[in-house]
Formats: C-alpha cells, sequence, structure tokens
C-alpha cells in the first residue's frame, strides 16, 4: 500500500472543521458513500481509496478486538478508538453510537468526548443497551420507547459545542418486524426531535421496504442507508430516490 498520496496529520487543513464537512456531506443534494474503518491504518486506507467520509463501524470495531457488537467494548475505549481515526485520516467520520450507551445522560457526554476527538457525527439506533447486532435474532429485539428516543437525540442536539456536530437518528422499525407505518411515526419524531438525518435500516436482501419508506418519508430529512443485506441494488436506484448518504459497513 503507497501512503505517499496524503501528507503527515499535522499538516492537514484544518480550516474547514470534520463536523462542517460531514455536514456538507450529508445535506448536498449529491449522494455519498461512506467505507467502514475501525483503527487508524484502516481510517487512512478508506481515504487513500477516494472516499469522502468513513463509518466507524461498532461491529467491526468489535470485530478487531474479537468481541461482540454488543457493547463489549465500552464507550470510552470507542472514543478512545476513533481518536486515532480522525488523527489518521483527513476526511470526516461519524461514528456508530450503538443506542448512545444508555440513556440521556450517556448520550450528553457520549456527543461532548466524540466532538473534543474530532468525530464529525454520531449515529444512535432506537434499540435497548446493551445492543445487539441488527442481523442477529432481529425480530425479538426489543425496540426503545420513542419518547425516550426522542429525548435521547434532543440531549445529543443540546450538548454539541459545534453547531455542525451531526447527529443521525436510526431507525430499527424495519429490522425488529414493526413495519412501515412505524418506521415513518418514529422516523418523523426522530426528525421533529432534532436529528439532522434518519438512517432507515433493514435486513432484506431486496431493497423494496427501502424504496417504499424512501416513498413515504419524500426528501423530509437526509436520509442514510446501510445496504449491508440489499448491497446487490445499483447506486442509481438509491440516487433516484434522493438518498444523502450509503455506508458500506462491513
Ligand atoms: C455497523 O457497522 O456496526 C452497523 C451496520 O451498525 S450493520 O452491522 O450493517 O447493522
Ligand atoms: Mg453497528
Amino acid at each position: 500500500m503507497s501512503m505517499s498520496r496524503s501528507p503527515d496529520p499535522p499538516s492537514w487543513p484544518t480550516a474547514v472543521r470534520a463536523t462542517t464537512r460531514l455536514r456538507r456531506l450529508v445535506t448536498r443534494p449529491e449522494i455519498t458513500f461512506l467505507m467502514e474503518a475501525h483503527d487508524g491504518l484502516s481510517a487512512r486506507i478508506v481515504q487513500e481509496a477516494g472516499f469522502e467520509g468513513i463509518w466507524a463501524s461498532g461491529l467491526t470495531m468489535s470485530a478487531s478486538f474479537g468481541v461482540r457488537d454488543n457493547n463489549e467494548l465500552s464507550w470510552s475505549q470507542v472514543t478512545d478508538h476513533v481518536a486515532f481515526m480522525t488523527e489518521a485520516s483527513a476526511i470526516p467520520v461519524l461514528v456508530d453510537g450503538d443506542t448512545g450507551y444508555g440513556n440521556f445522560n450517556n448520550m450528553r457526554r457520549l456527543v461532548r468526548k466524540l466532538e473534543q476527538v474530532g468525530a464529525g457525527g454520531v449515529t444512535i439506533e432506537d434499540k435497548l443497551f446493551p445492543k445487539t447486532n441488527s442481523f442477529l435474532r432481529a425480530e425479538r429485539q426489543p425496540l426503545a420507547d420513542m419518547e425516550a428516543f426522542v429525548g435521547k437525540i434532543k440531549a445529543g442536539k443540546d450538548s454539541q459545542g459545534d453547531p455542525d456536530f451531526v447527529v443521525v437518528a436510526r431507525v430499527e422499525a424495519l429490522i425488529a418486524g414493526w413495519g412501515l407505518a412505524e418506521a415513518m411515526r418514529r422516523a418523523e419524531a426522530y426528525q421533529l426531535a432534532g436529528a439532522d438525518a434518519i438512517l432507515i435500516h433493514s435486513r432484506q436482501s431486496s431493497a423494496a421496504e427501502i424504496f417504499a419508506f424512501l416513498d413515504a418519508w419524500a426528501g423530509r430529512a437526509p436520509v442514510v442507508l446501510v445496504p449491508t443485506k440489499y448491497w446487490r441494488t445499483p447506486t442509481e436506484e438509491f440516487r433516484a430516490r434522493g438518498v444523502s448518504v450509503v455506508i458500506w459497513a462491513n
């Protein structure tokens, strides 16, 4: 692998903050792709490969330590790890914050710490701590109480010091088999609570339910997708439906 195309980290331009760069990627009309990374080296490789941003994946960070994607890594271990990723790369990092590691107070501390280590934003999902990976026994996974999750989003938005820090709300209603109406109800509530974008997740190998959601959602806030299971879908299909961010997670 050649590391010669990027300057050393200290000389990377810092004029535009990672938060601002991530916000621009999320809000601009064109689609962008984030690639997973799980340490400093892989973050640098994602940048060298030409991606505009990094997904700090909970699954692959856990796997790189040989533990389950089940919050067996503590939140401070994750944020320490993210610090190496932001230091090793010049593109913005969106951090997989799982459920926010607890209640609204944990979320407040998570957001402040992620800002300190230079992350561009965080995604939190509406499940219970400790979370389970979305593709394991999905139908039996309890969803968070919607109002409690709304409170967590508000707490995160209230505690960010940088106005451009991005908070993405991840809706797990389709994953848990609760259907489109519930997914819409939650996405609307999370947007009203201040989420900057909605991540709608699916475990189907076709994108049909995602497309149904996108049609119903009709672009009222930026949408983030993780096509881990429906990876065969051509990019053009996402582009045509106004998807903002596609994450290649694992
Ligand atoms: C991760 O990368 O940790 C994710 C995405 O949350 S997925 O595993 O596809 O649900
Ligand atoms: Mg995850």
